[in-house]
């Protein structure tokens, strides 16, 4: 599996800059904090720090302008009852994917960006829109899928895809449809583009995590461990955002250093989860993935803030955590193998590219 530690492009840039203070990463910024007091100041001090209007370059996506100081709406967080309910439609979800594949294509390794689509895109549904029919669930968990692999091209492009181009047509197309489909819901909690935005991250973000996480079980074998130590160490080495960015609406002083207004500010939960301040253990080993450096207790899973911080903290952080938890519980009652080296997509966070696995050992399939 390649390490983030190797990789090129932003993500190498970023690692492989100096931890010393706040970093301009070329002549006029960005800037880079490198200490969890500056993005913990950069991610709760609203009045100084905007939240970017387009982060995705899709216009009119994030039903986020205006309404707030920092021109974005606060997503409340979910509730306990409605976790529950996403975590259960995951569970039966995933058991029918490995069992589907089984009976499909036995023998043929699991891909796991592809197997956990449905599930995830179905227990998400569940948990944000809890009195929708099933039928109507599904179709918004389609729709949603549609509308993320359309916005992927959009994210990637190097330019922002003009508005009339062919890439931005189908993304519109499959926007208008989830918004169709979420227009029809009567209870919805504000407007559909919003629910839309939250099924959104709320669906990609923990299809990578998951994933990611599968790369780490199945490329490090080991023996008595805790699933929930394995999400952390997962969302530690591989935060699926693994950057994050504000913009300075004034001059501000970050940790001494005068940033102008109007720059691009970078938060990194992946090279904080690097600092040895803030993990446990050998800080030589902090690339390597070692979940059991979580029972010392001397340090607080999370203080990297994979889930972010501050008001535009990550409101589904409940759930992404139950998912994952019992994702890592089904994958450590089994053997897993990689069949293929795991790459690092860094085209919209960081996914693993190819994951597929192999099951070795552990429970017979359910066919
Ligand atoms: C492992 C799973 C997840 C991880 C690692 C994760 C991570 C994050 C992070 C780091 C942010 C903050 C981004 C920033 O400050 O710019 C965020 C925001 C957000 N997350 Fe999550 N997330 C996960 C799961 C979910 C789920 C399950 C949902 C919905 C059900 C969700 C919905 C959102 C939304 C709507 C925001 C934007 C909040 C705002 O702008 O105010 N996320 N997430």
């Amino acid at each position: 599996m390649d390490s983030a530690e190797s990789a090129g492009g932003r993500l190498g840039a970023v690692l492989s800059s100096p931890r010393s203070g706040v970093v301009a990463l070329g002549p006029h910024g960005p800037w880079l904090t490198t200490t969890p007091d500056q993005a913990r100041q950069v991610l709760t001090e609203v009045s100084h720090f905007d939240f970017p209007g387009d982060v995705t370059r899709s216009g009119d996506l994030s039903a986020s302008r205006g309404d707030t100081r920092s021109g974005h709406a606060v997503f409340p967080p979910l509730q306990p009852e409605h976790v529950a309910r996403g975590l259960a439609v995951f569970t039966s979800e995933w058991e029918t994917a490995i069992s589907s594949h089984d009976r499909a294509t036995q023998d043929e390794p699991y891909d796991a960006m592809l197997l956990l689509r449905r599930p995830v895109a179905r227990a998400t549904t569940s948990a944000v829109l809890p009195s929708v029919d099933l039928a109507h669930r599904d179709l918004v968990a389609d729709l949603v899928l549609a509308w993320i692999d359309a916005l992927a091209p959009v994210i990637a492009a190097r330019r922002p895809p003009r508005r009339w181009s062919r890439t931005r047509r189908t993304e519109r197309d499959a926007r208008l449809a989830l918004d169709d489909a979420l227009a029809d819901i009567p209870d919805l909690n504000g407007p559909p583009q919003m629910a839309a935005t939250m099924l959104a991250a709320g669906i990609q973000v923990p299809i990578a995590a998951g994933a990611w996480l599968l790369a780490w079980l199945a490329s490090n074998p080991l023996q008595d461990v805790d699933p929930v130590e394995a999400v952390w160490e997962t969302l530690r080495l591989t935060p699926p955002t693994w950057i994050t960015a504000r913009i300075t609406t004034r001059d501000v002083d970050l940790g001494g250093q005068r940033v102008p207004s109007g720059a691009v500010v970078l938060v990194s939960p992946l090279l904080l989860g690097r600092l040895s301040e803030l993990v446990p253990g050998d800080p030589d080993g902090l690339p390597g993935f070692d979940p059991h450096r979580w029972r010392s207790g001397t340090q607080r899973p999370g203080a990297w803030l994979p889930f972010g911080a501050g008001p535009h903290a990550c409101p589904g952080r409940h759930l992404g955590m139950a998912l994952l938890t019992h994702l890592a519980e089904w994958g450590l009652s089994r053997t897993l193998s990689l069949t293929q080296r795991v790459t690092i997509d860094q085209s919209r966070g960081i996914a693993p590219l190819p994951c597929r696995f192999m099951i070795s050992e552990g429970p017979e399939p359910v066919r």
